[in-house]
C-alpha cells in the first residue's frame, strides 16, 4: 500500500511519557499521517468527543509506577463504547504478553511491543486504518441501498414552449455545486428534475440520498436528517447515521421541504450555511459536504411570510430555482408523454397497445390534468390494463370527462357512446343494473353482456 493513500488519516496517540510521544510523531508524521497526542486517559477520550480518528495507538500504563495495565484496558472499553469501529492499538512494555493478550481480548485489534520496531509499528497502524475504513465503507454502502431508489436516470420529456427554460436551467445549474429549489404544483415533475440534475452533475457518482420531509413524523425527524448516538433517546439501541452524513461527498434532497419542523430549520441552516452539524445527543461536530436539491409544492414566500418557514434557510435553499408549469400550460407535452406512459405500461403489463386512437388522443388533449403529469400517467396505466384493442380508446381512460362533464360525441365511436351512455346509467343508479337496464331500455341481460363487452 504507497504510503501517500494515508495521508491525512488522524491518528491520536497516548502515552503518560513525551519522549516517546515525539518519537511516534517523528515516525508518523512524514508518512503523511495527522498526529494528535495526549498524555492520559482523560485527555484520549477529550480528544475524541471533539473530533473523529482513523485509528488510535495507546500505552496501557499511565500512572508512574503501575504496571498492570488496567488504566490501560479500562480506556480501551471506554474506547469501544464510544465507537466499536475504531480500531486500538495498545502498546505494552517488552515481556507482558498476557496483557496484550487481554487487551486483543477486549478488543484491541492489535498490539506493539515496546521498544518497537518502526517498520512493523508503521505496517500495523496502516492496517488497521485500511480495515476500518473498509468497515465503515460497508456501512454507508449498506445504509445508502436501503435508501436509494433503483432506478437510474430519468427520462425527462419536455418538448413545449414553456418547458424550455426550465430545460436551459437545469443544463445551466446541473453541473455546478449550487443548491437548487424546485417548485410546481404536485405531479408537475419535480422530482424527475431533481433526478435529472443530480445525474448530470459531478456529483452523479455519489449518493444521491433522498429526505421526503412530509412523510417523517415530527419525532423522527431529527435523527433521520442528523442521525443519533446510543443512547441520545430511549430507542437509540445503537448509532445511526443520518442523511446528511450519507449523503457526505455526494446529493440531498430534500422533498416537500415546507414540511421541516420549524424547530430543525436552524440546525438545517447552519449545515448549509459552514457545513456542521452534530448527531442527536452528541457535542462531537460533523463536516459534510453536500449539494441541497429541495422540492415544494408550497409557496415558501407564504410561509416565510407566515411565520412558519425561515427566510434564512429560504435563501440558502434558493439560489437557483426552478419552477415547472402545470401540464394544462404545456399541452403540447401531452402526446409525448402519453406515447412514453403507454410504452412503459403496456411493457410492464405485457399488452401489445400501438398507440391512441384519434378520439382517444383528443380527449387528452382536452383533459384539465388537474393532477398534472402524474394523473396523465395514471390514466394511462388504467387504460393499458383495460384495453382490449391495440388501440386505446376513451372508454380505456375513462377521464370524467371535459370541462361541462361530457365528451365531445362528434369525436366518439358509436361504441364509445354505448359504454358512456352505460357508465353513466350505473353512476346514476349507484351501480343497480336492473334499473340501470330500465333507463336505458334495455334487458338486464343485454346490459350484461355489454359491460362484458365494455369491461365496465
Ligand atoms: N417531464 C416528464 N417526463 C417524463 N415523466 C414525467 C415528467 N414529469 C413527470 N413525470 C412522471 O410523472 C410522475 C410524477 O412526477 P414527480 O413525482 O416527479 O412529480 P412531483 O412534482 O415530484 O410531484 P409531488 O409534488 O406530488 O411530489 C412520475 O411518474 C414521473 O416519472
Ligand atoms: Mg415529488
Amino acid at each position: 500500500m504507497p504510503a501517500a493513500s494515508h495521508s491525512g488519516s488522524r491518528l491520536l496517540i497516548a502515552d503518560d511519557q513525551r519522549d516517546v510521544l515525539e518519537a511516534l510523531r517523528l515516525l508518523l508524521k512524514p508518512e503523511g499521517f495527522a498526529v494528535e497526542t495526549a498524555t492520559s486517559p482523560a485527555g484520549v477520550l477529550d480528544a475524541l468527543g471533539l473530533r473523529e480518528f482513523d485509528a488510535v495507538l495507546i500505552d496501557l500504563n499511565y500512572t508512574r509506577d503501575t504496571t498492570s495495565g488496567q488504566e490501560g484496558l479500562d480506556l480501551l472499553s471506554r474506547i469501544q463504547s464510544i465507537d466499536s469501529i475504531l480500531p486500538v492499538t495498545v502498546m505494552t512494555a517488552w515481556g507482558t504478553v498476557k496483557l496484550a493478550v487481554e487487551a486483543m481480548r477486549r478488543g484491541a485489534r492489535d498490539f506493539i511491543q515496546k521498544p518497537w520496531e518502526n517498520e512493523r509499528l508503521l505496517s500495523v497502524v496502516k492496517t488497521q486504518i485500511d480495515l476500518s475504513n473498509a468497515i465503515r465503507r460497508g456501512m454507508r454502502l449498506e445504509a445508502e441501498n436501503r435508501l436509494l431508489r433503483a432506478d437510474g436516470v430519468p427520462s425527462l420529456i419536455a418538448e413545449s414552449p414553456a418547458m424550455q427554460p426550465v430545460l436551459q436551467m437545469i443544463s445551466r445549474v446541473g453541473p455546478s455545486d449550487a443548491n437548487v429549489l424546485i417548485t410546481g404544483e404536485p405531479g408537475t415533475g419535480k422530482e424527475v428534475v431533481a433526478k435529472t440534475l443530480f445525474a448530470i452533475s459531478p456529483r452523479s457518482t455519489k449518493p444521491m440520498v433522498t429526505v421526503n420531509a412530509g412523510g417523517l413524523a415530527e419525532g423522527v425527524f431529527e435523527s433521520e436528517l442528523f442521525g443519533h448516538v446510543k443512547g441520545a433517546f430511549t430507542d437509540a439501541k445503537a448509532d445511526r447515521v443520518g442523511r446528511f452524513e450519507l449523503a457526505d461527498g455526494g446529493t440531498l434532497f430534500l422533498d416537500e421541504i415546507a414540511n421541516v419542523p420549524m424547530n430543525l430549520q436552524a440546525k438545517m441552516l447552519r449545515v448549509l450555511e459552514v457545513g456542521e452539524m452534530e448527531r442527536v445527543g452528541s457535542s462531537k461536530t460533523k463536516r459534510v459536504d453536500v449539494r441541497v436539491i429541495s422540492a415544494t409544492n408550497a409557496n415558501l414566500d407564504e410561509e416565510v411570510h407566515s411565520g412558519r418557514f425561515r427566510q434564512d434557510l429560504l435563501f440558502r435553499l434558493n439560489t437557483i430555482e426552478i419552477h415547472l408549469p402545470p401540464l394544462r400550460e404545456r399541452r403540447e407535452d401531452i402526446p409525448l408523454l402519453a406515447a412514453h406512459f403507454l410504452t412503459t405500461h403496456a411493457q410492464r403489463y405485457r399488452k401489445r397497445i400501438a398507440g391512441f386512437d384519434h378520439s382517444a388522443m383528443q380527449s387528452l388533449l382536452d383533459n384539465p390534468w388537474q393532477g398534472n403529469v402524474r394523473e396523465l400517467n395514471h390514466v394511462i396505466e388504467r387504460g393499458v390494463l383495460m384495453a382490449q384493442d391495440s388501440q386505446l380508446k376513451p372508454v380505456d381512460l375513462a377521464l370524467r370527462s371535459t370541462r361541462e362533464g361530457s365528451p365531445r360525441l362528434e369525436d366518439m365511436s358509436i361504441e364509445d357512446v354505448e359504454a358512456f351512455l352505460i357508465k353513466k346509467a350505473l353512476a346514476r343508479y349507484s351501480g343497480n343494473v336492473s334499473h340501470a337496464a330500465s333507463a336505458l331500455g334495455l334487458s338486464r341481460s343485454a346490459l350484461y353482456r355489454r359491460l362484458q363487452r365494455y369491461g365496465l
